[in-house]
C-alpha cells in the first residue's frame, strides 16, 4: 500500500480520495477549506495537513483535483506547494481540467525537481466519482504514468496515456467539445416534447436505447424536465473549460463554430445565478425565457 498525498476535497476529489483510503493506503489530504478536510477525515479516517506541502511530505504519488490553471499553480509551484514537500522520484497526478500549456509548465517545473508530472485529466462526472467508474485520460512520461495508473485504477473503468505531457488535457478538450453541442440539441429535444406534453422519462426511456442515446440523455434527461440542476459539474467549471478549448482550437486552427455558440449560453446561464448548477441547465434558457 502506498503513502498519498491528496489535494482537493471538492465534489470529485472528496469520494476519489474515499477510495484510495477505502483501499487501505495510507492518505494524507489537505483542502484549502478545513472543514471538509475533517469532514474527510471523520468518514474515512487518514490525516489531514495544513499545507499542501505538508499532504506531500513522504508521499510517492500527489493527487490533485482543483479548480484551473492558476489553483494548480498554487498548489504545485506556491509556498507551502506540493514541491515544497515531495522527495525526488516521487510522482504528481493532476486531474484538474487545466490547458496543456499548464501541464507542460508542470511536467518541467518537476523535472527540476526529479518528480514526474502527468496529467490526467477525468470524465464521468459526480457519480462516476462517486462509485469509481472514471475515465482517466493521461499525458506525461511513461515511468511516472505506470506508478500513478496503478495507483489511482481504484476508481476508473481506465486510465489511458495518450501521449506527452499534455495530451491528456488536449483529449479532455475533445471531450468537452462532444459535450458542448449535444447538450444544447438535448436541451431542445426535451424542450420540443415538453411544449407536446409528451411524458419526458418515458421518451428519454424510449429513444435512449436508439440512435440518439448518449450518456447526457440517460443521466440528465429526467432531471432537466423537471428543472432540477443543484448538482453535477458545475457551469463555472464548463466555461473555464470551454474557454480552454476554445483557445486550443484557436492555437490549432481549428474550427468550433457550435462551441463558440454554447461557451455564450453558459454566459447568459451564469448571469441568471446559475454558477454551480449543473451543465444540463442550459435548457433553463429555453424552459424560462
Ligand atoms: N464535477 C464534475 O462533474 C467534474 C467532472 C470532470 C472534471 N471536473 C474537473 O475537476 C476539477 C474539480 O471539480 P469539482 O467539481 O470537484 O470542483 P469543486 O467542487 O469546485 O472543488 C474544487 C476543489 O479545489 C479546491 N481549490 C480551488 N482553488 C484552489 C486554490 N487556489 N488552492 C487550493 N485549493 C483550491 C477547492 O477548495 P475549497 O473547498 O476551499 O473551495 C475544492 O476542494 C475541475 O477542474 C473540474 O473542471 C469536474
Amino acid at each position: 500500500m502506498a503513502k498519498i498525498g491528496f489535494i482537493g476535497l471538492g465534489v470529485m476529489g472528496f469520494p476519489m480520495a474515499g477510495h484510495l483510503a477505502t483501499a487501505g493506503h495510507d492518505v494524507t489530504v489537505y483542502n484549502r477549506t478545513v472543514s471538509k478536510a475533517d469532514a474527510w477525515v471523520e468518514q474515512y479516517g487518514g490525516t489531514r495537513a495544513n499545507s499542501p506541502a505538508g499532504a506531500a511530505e513522504g508521499a510517492e504519488l500527489v493527487v490533485l483535483i482543483v479548480g484551473d490553471d492558476n489553483s494548480v499553480r498554487e498548489v504545485v509551484g506556491g509556498r507551502g506547494g506540493v514541491l515544497d514537500g515531495m522527495s525526488e522520484g516521487a510522482v504528481i497526478i493532476d486531474h484538474t481540467t487545466t490547458s496543456a500549456a499548464l501541464a507542460r509548465e508542470m511536467h518541467s517545473l518537476g523535472a527540476e525537481k526529479n518528480v514526474g508530472f502527468v496529467d490526467a485529466p477525468v470524465s464521468g462526472g459526480e457519480a462516476g466519482a462517486v462509485n469509481g467508474k472514471l475515465t482517466i485520460m493521461c499525458g506525461g512520461d511513461v515511468e511516472p504514468f505506470e506508478k500513478a495508473a496503478a495507483i489511482v485504477d481504484v476508481y476508473a473503468v481506465g486510465v489511458t496515456r495518450l501521449g506527452e505531457s499534455g495530451a491528456g488535457q488536449t483529449t479532455k478538450m475533445v471531450n468537452q467539445l462532444c459535450i458542448a453541442g449535444l447538450l444544447q440539441g438535448l436541451s431542445e429535444g426535451i424542450h420540443l416534447g415538453m411544449k407536446a406534453g409528451l411524458d419526458i422519462d418515458q421518451v428519454v426511456d424510449v429513444i435512449s436505447k436508439g440512435a440518439a442515446g448518449s450518456w447526457q440523455m440517460a443521466n440528465r434527461g429526467s432531471t432537466m424536465a423537471k428543472g432540477e440542476f443543484d448538482f453535477g459539474f458545475a457551469v463555472d467549471h464548463m466555461r473555464k473549460d470551454l474557454g480552454i478549448a476554445l483557445r486550443g482550437a484557436d492555437e490549432l486552427g481549428a474550427s468550433v463554430p457550435v462551441a463558440a455558440m454554447v461557451d455564450q449560453l453558459y454566459a447568459k446561464v451564469q448571469a441568471r445565478g446559475g454558477n454551480r448548477w449543473d451543465t444540463s441547465a442550459l435548457i433553463d434558457l429555453l424552459t424560462n425565457p
